[in-house]
C-alpha cells in the first residue's frame, strides 16, 4: 500500500484497517445496493446506530466471556471516566435500539437493516480485519416462530445470490433453549473430562464449555469428533422448532449441512444458528442465529429474535475471484471545454446549471489550453464536447460538437439542456 511521506514519518493505515479505494467503489456500490434492495423488498425498515456504544452492552449482551468482549473491544478512554468502545457487532445496539424507542408498541415482529463499519481487535489474516463492514438484517418481536429463522436464512441466501457468489451453502445446528441447554453443557463437560484439549478448552470449559466445538487445534479436532451432538439432547420444543426450520429450508429447496459443531462464537444465541459459506470459501461469508434471550439480558420484557450479518470484505473477496464484474456508473457522455477568461468566469455557473438540469457533464476546468481539455475529453470517451469560447460568452451562446461526425451546431445557453436532453 503506498504511504503519505511527511518529513520523516511514513504514515499508513491502522493494522487490520483499510481504505477503499475508487476502483473498489462499484464493487462496494453493489453491495450497499443490494442491501438497500433486499431491505425494502422484504419489508424491512433501516437503522443506523452510533459507532461507539457503553461497553456494558456487549459485556451484558454478547457475553463477558466471549472472545470479542474479552479480547477483541476497541477501548475509548473518554475524560469522564465512561467506559466507551467501538461497536464489535450490531445485533446488541440493535437491541437496545428496540428497547430505548419502545419498537414493541408498534407491529410486530419488527423487522431492520442496517450496513455499515464494526471493529474488532483480532489478529489481521486473510478474510480477518479490525475493520471490517457488515450489512445485517433483524427481525424482532412476535413469537418464536420458526418461519422468521427460515425467513432470515431466505435473506441472506438471496443476498449471497445478488452478489453471484457461487452456490450458497447453508451451515445450520441449534444449540437449544435454557431448559435443554444446561443438560448438553454437563454431557460435553463429562465427555472432556476423559481427554486432554488444548489449555484454551480447558479454560473454556470452565466459563463457556460449548465453545469448546469450534476450537481448530489439532488435538482438539480429533477429540470433537467423539464429543455427544447438541441435537440429541435437544427437549421437545426445540427438536420441533429445529425441524420446522428445516421443513421451510427444504420447501425452498436450499442446500444446507446439519453442523453438529457450530455454536458460534456470541453468547446470546438461542436454538437455531447457521453461517453462510460457498466454494472456494473456507471463512464463513456471514452468520448469525434466533437470540430470544437477548433483550431480557439488557432489561426489555422477553422479545424473541432472529437474524444474521454479513462479512462484506469476504463477500468482495469471492466475487473478485470469481471474475465478477458489476456495471460501474456510467461515464458523461458530454465533455465541457471552455476557452479564454471571460468564458472561464462563467463556466462554473453554467457547468452547474446543467447539473442541476439532469445532464451529466464531465470538464476539466483547472486546464487551459484546448489541447488538453480535448485529450481528457478523448480518454473519458465523451460523445459530445460543449464548446464555449469568448465569442459564445458573449453572445450567450454555445457549440455542440459531436464528436464522433463532427457535425456542431450552436445554441442560446437557455436552449442548452434542453438541446442536450434530446441528444443523449
Ligand atoms: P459474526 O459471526 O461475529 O456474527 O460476524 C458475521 C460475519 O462477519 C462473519 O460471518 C464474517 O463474514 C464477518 N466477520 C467476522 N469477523 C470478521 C473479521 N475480523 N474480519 C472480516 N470479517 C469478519 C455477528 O456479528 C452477529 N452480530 C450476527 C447476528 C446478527 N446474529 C444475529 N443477528
Amino acid at each position: 500500500m503506498p504511504a503519505v511521506r511527511s518529513k520523516k514519518v511514513v504514515l499508513q493505515s491502522v493494522k487490520g484497517m483499510h481504505d477503499i479505494m475508487p476502483q473498489d467503489q462499484p464493487l462496494w456500490e453493489r453491495l450497499r445496493k443490494v442491501t438497500r434492495d433486499i431491505g425494502e423488498e422484504y419489508n424491512c425498515m433501516r437503522i443506523d446506530t452510533p459507532l461507539v456504544e457503553k461497553a456494558e452492552l456487549f459485556e451484558r449482551g454478547v457475553g463477558a466471556v466471549s472472545d470479542i468482549v474479552e479480547k477483541q473491544m476497541y477501548m475509548l478512554k473518554t475524560s469522564d471516566g465512561d467506559r466507551l468502545v467501538l461497536r464489535p457487532e450490531f445485533t446488541a445496539s440493535i437491541a437496545r435500539a428496540y428497547i430505548e424507542h419502545g419498537l414493541s408498541h408498534i407491529s410486530q415482529p419488527v423487522k431492520l437493516y442496517y450496513i455499515g463499519p464494526v471493529y474488532r481487535h483480532e489478529q489481521p489474516q486473510e478474510g480477518r480485519f479490525r475493520e471490517f463492514y457488515q450489512a445485517g438484517f433483524e427481525i424482532m418481536g412476535g413469537d418464536s416462530d420458526p418461519v422468521h429463522d427460515a425467513q432470515a436464512i431466505t435473506l441472506g441466501h438471496r443476498f449471497l445470490e445478488e452478489m453471484k457468489v457461487g452456490k450458497v451453502m447453508i451451515h445450520i445446528n441449534s444449540i437449544g433453549c435454557k431448559q435443554c441447554r444446561p443438560f448438553y453443557r454437563k454431557k460435553l463437560i463429562d465427555y472432556y473430562k476423559n481427554q486432554s484439549p488444548c489449555r484454551t478448552c480447558k479454560r473454556r470449559l470452565l466459563i463457556n464449555p460449548l465453545r469448546v466445538l469450534d476450537c481448530k487445534e489439532k488435538e482438539c479436532e480429533e477429540i470433537k469428533k467423539g464429543a455427544p451432538a447438541m441435537l440429541d439432547s435437544l427437549c421437545s420444543l426445540c427438536k420441533n422448532h429445529f425441524r420446522l426450520v428445516l421443513e421451510y429450508l427444504d420447501e425452498l429447496k436450499f442446500s444446507y449441512m446439519l453442523n453438529n459443531y457450530l455454536v458460534r462464537g456470541l453468547d446470546y444465541y438461542s436454538r437455531t444458528v447457521f453461517e453462510f459459506f460457498t466454494e472456494g470459501s473456507d471463512s464463513a461469508l456471514g452468520g448469525g442465529g434466533r437470540y430470544d434471550y437477548l433483550l431480557e439480558m439488557l432489561g426489555s420484557k422477553p422479545v424473541p429474535a432472529v437474524g444474521f450479518s454479513l462479512g462484506l470484505e469476504r463477500i468482495l473477496m469471492v466475487v473478485k475471484a470469481r471474475g465478477t464484474v458489476f456495471p460501474a456508473r456510467a461515464k458523461p457522455k458530454v465533455f465541457f471545454i471552455h476557452i479564454g477568461d471571460l468564458a472561464k468566469k462563467k463556466s462554473l455557473s453554467l457547468i452547474e446549471n446543467l447539473r442541476r438540469s439532469g445532464v451529466h457533464v464531465e470538464e476539466s476546468l483547472g486546464r487551459d489550453s484546448l489541447k488538453s481539455q480535448l485529450s481528457v475529453a478523448d480518454k473519458g470517451g465523451a460523445q459530445f464536447a460543449l464548446i464555449f469560447g469568448q465569442m459564445e460568452a458573449f453572445e450567450e451562446s454555445i457549440i455542440i460538437r459531436d464528436l464522433a461526425t463532427g457535425a456542431q451546431e450552436t445554441v442560446l445557453l437557455a436552449k442548452l439542456a434542453e438541446a442536450m436532453k434530446k441528444r443523449l
